[in-house]
């Protein structure tokens, strides 16, 4: 099939690569030239395991190009995807500007049948309104609109993708289920089809759902501390119940990234729109902001009340292993409050440092965690990087000024933390 994409942003690129390698023709198009002069080079504007060597590869069998030319793009295309950015507006509205101009460009030239396939997580509602607009700049309806969302996490999204657990096809007539069905034949994955609104439901509910999960388990690690229970065994003695599964049940400091905190608060304002108060979502973001502080909390106690002028190691800044990507981070608010209490901060991220720098004013990066850890009162864990599991605990030993560690993403067992010298705290677990 001929495929085009519009918005080469983190899934956009993503999609483009994948649908290309499984055989599709795939064109990749944006407004941003020098994004597109880059791409065209090899060069990829975003970390994500696999994704260069899968875009070289398929750019190479000529499967997959990029260009700034929607007219070359939308010719000859069966399904144009819209997949642009949708971030939130200061007021909490969804900014749909970009998703507008986008179906703009491609009324623009739609001369004959296109599926138009919606994949930007937007409010419900929001494809029957393009559909309208679509209809209002091209003179005519000689197409189809579907919402199909993406469930693919950063830093496995390319396996995400080949082994998706389902589709979900939002959709109006069987030609556009036809053709969706089509484009996902070889991912060999279960499809929900459904209409419009049903499916743009489904990403929002998904996410507040797993969002949910994680609040969830963050409460009962907070009442754990204070019961003498073990917050890693409660996950795994109620995980093995397969109605609850194993998954997002790692209690820590919350959650961050670009996807739940948005669609958490857009999920709320939906519902306000049409008059009802999502009470539960509402408190899952207050427990997951509120969690954040929780290491800092730890610290004070650990140390005795003043942060002023103590150097504390942060070992972890983005807000997920294996992803440079900062946005939404606890770190951010984490590292704000520690510098407002005058600590002297010293973080260490294997990727995330230079992004930290551009939100996080001031902040002192190095290049190692021995660097960090050298001289310490305390070391503070706060992204569950592999590399810290093999940490020599005995060397940070003799090197902190001080041995307190405060793990915010239970990255170390209790019993081995026991052998050693340490005052360590962690979350929802015994101190
Ligand atoms: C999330 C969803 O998992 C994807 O299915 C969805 O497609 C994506 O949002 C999106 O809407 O685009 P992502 O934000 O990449 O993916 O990251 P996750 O792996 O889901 O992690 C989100 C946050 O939850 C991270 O800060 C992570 O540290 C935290 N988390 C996750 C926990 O605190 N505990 C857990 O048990 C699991």
């Amino acid at each position: 099939m001929n495929i085009c994409i519009i918005g080469t942003g983190y899934v956009g690129l993503v999609s483009g690569a994948c649908y290309s390698d499984i055989g599709h023709n795939v064109t990749c198009i944006d407004i941003n030239k020098e994004k597109i002069e880059s791409l065209n080079k090899g060069i990829v504007p975003i970390f994500e395991p696999g994704l260069e060597e899968l875009i070289k590869k398929n750019v190479k069998a000529d499967r997959l190009k990029f260009s700034i030319e929607f007219e070359q793009g939308i010719q000859g295309a069966n399904i144009v995807y819209l997949i642009v950015g949708t971030d939130p507006l200061s007021n909490g509205e969804t900014d749909l500007t970009y998703l507008k101009e986008a179906a703009k460009s491609v009324a623009k030239y739609l001369t004959d049948y296109k599926l138009i396939a919606i994949k930007s997580t937007v409010p419900v509602g929001t494809c029957r309104k393009i559909k309208k607009l679509i209809t209002k700049e091209a003179g005519h309806s000689n197409f189809d609109i579907a919402s199909n969302p993406e469930f693919l996490r950063e830093g496995s999204a390319i396996s995400d993708t080949f082994n998706m657990e389902r589709a979900v096809f939002g959709v109006e007539t069987d030609r556009a289920e036809k053709l969706l069905r089509k484009l996902h034949e070889k991912f060999k994955t279960k499809v929900v089809v459904t209409n419009l609104e049903s499916s743009e439901m489904i990403k929002y509910a998904a996410n507040a759902f797993l969002a949910t999960k994680i609040s969830f388990i963050n409460e009962i690690a907070n009442v754990c501390e204070k019961v003498g229970a073990d917050v890693t065994k409660v996950s795994e003695g109620i995980g093995l119940d397969h109605r609850i599964s194993p998954f997002f049940l790692n209690a820590g400091i919350g959650y961050g990234g670009s996807c739940f905190p948005k669609d958490t608060s857009s999920l709320v304002k939906i519902a306000e729109e049409v008059g009802y108060d999502f009470k539960i979502v509402k408190d899952v973001e207050r427990v997951n902001y509120e969690q954040r502080f929780k290491v800092i909390e730890k610290l004070k106690e650990a140390i005795g009340g003043k942060l002023k002028g103590k150097r504390i190691a942060v070992l972890g800044l983005a807000f997920k292993p294996n992803t440079d990507d900062m946005r939404g981070a606890p770190s951010i608010d984490i590292i704000y409050k520690l510098q407002q209490c005058e600590a002297n901060i010293i973080a260490y991220d294997p990727i995330a440092s230079e992004n930290a720098k551009k939100i996080i004013p001031n902040l002192k990066t190095t290049n190692s965690i021995l660097e960090a850890a050298n001289g310490a009162h305390a070391l503070i864990i706060l992204t569950e990087w592999p590399e810290f599991q093999d940490i020599d605990l005995e060397v940070l030993e003799k090197i902190m000024d001080n041995n307190v560690i405060i793990d915010g993403r239970n990255v170390f067992s209790i019993s081995m933390m026991k052998s050693l010298d340490f005052y360590y705290a962690s979350i929802g677990r015994e101190t």
